[in-house]
């Protein structure tokens, strides 16, 4: 069975400032600090949903459209695209205010996770009460 997901809210699940730390070697920031966020903005668009205890199960479709620098000011935008038995699909879309350019805001990265909801031994739960 399927249930309709809340709509999306306007507002960033999660916002973030880019740090030396969360470099590469050459300098722009690391693509597994960026699915790191990326997870966690999912994980606050999945509690909007339904509050859970809740396992990743899967990372889809994410691409790195555009790098991001040190000093980017980063917004993680959730949407539920799908509310399954016990797992949610969530697409999640980053965008960067950069440093350079307080006025530029450009779309960097974006991808799809999967996260199933568990019980307390991890076995899989209905995300709404059937
Ligand atoms: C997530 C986990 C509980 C699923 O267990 P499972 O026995 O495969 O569960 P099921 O086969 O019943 O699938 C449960 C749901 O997950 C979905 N699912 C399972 N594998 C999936 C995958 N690779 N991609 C997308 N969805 C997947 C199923 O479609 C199902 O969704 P539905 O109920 O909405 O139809 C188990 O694989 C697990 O514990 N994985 C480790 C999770 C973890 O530790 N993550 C942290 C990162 S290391």
């Amino acid at each position: 069975m399927t249930h309709q997901p809340k709509p999306p809210v306007d507002a960033p699940a999660i916002r973030v400032v880019m740090m030396p730390r969360d470099t590469n070697p050459d300098g722009t920031i690391f693509g597994g600090v960026l699915l790191s966020l990326i997870d966690q903005a999912a994980y606050v668009e999945a509690m909007r949903q339904a509050y859970h205890q809740y396992v990743t199960v899967s990372f889809k479709e994410v691409e790195f459209h555009l790098p991001v620098y040190v000093g980017d000011v980063l917004s993680l935008y959730g949407e539920t695209l799908r509310i399954g038995r016990t797992s949610l699909t969530i697409h999640v879309r980053v965008r960067a205010r950069r440093r350079s350019d307080p006025d530029q805001f450009v779309d960097v990265t974006e991808g799809e996770v999967v996260f199933v909801s568990v019980d307390e031994n991890g076995d899989p739960v209905p995300v709404i009460a059937e």
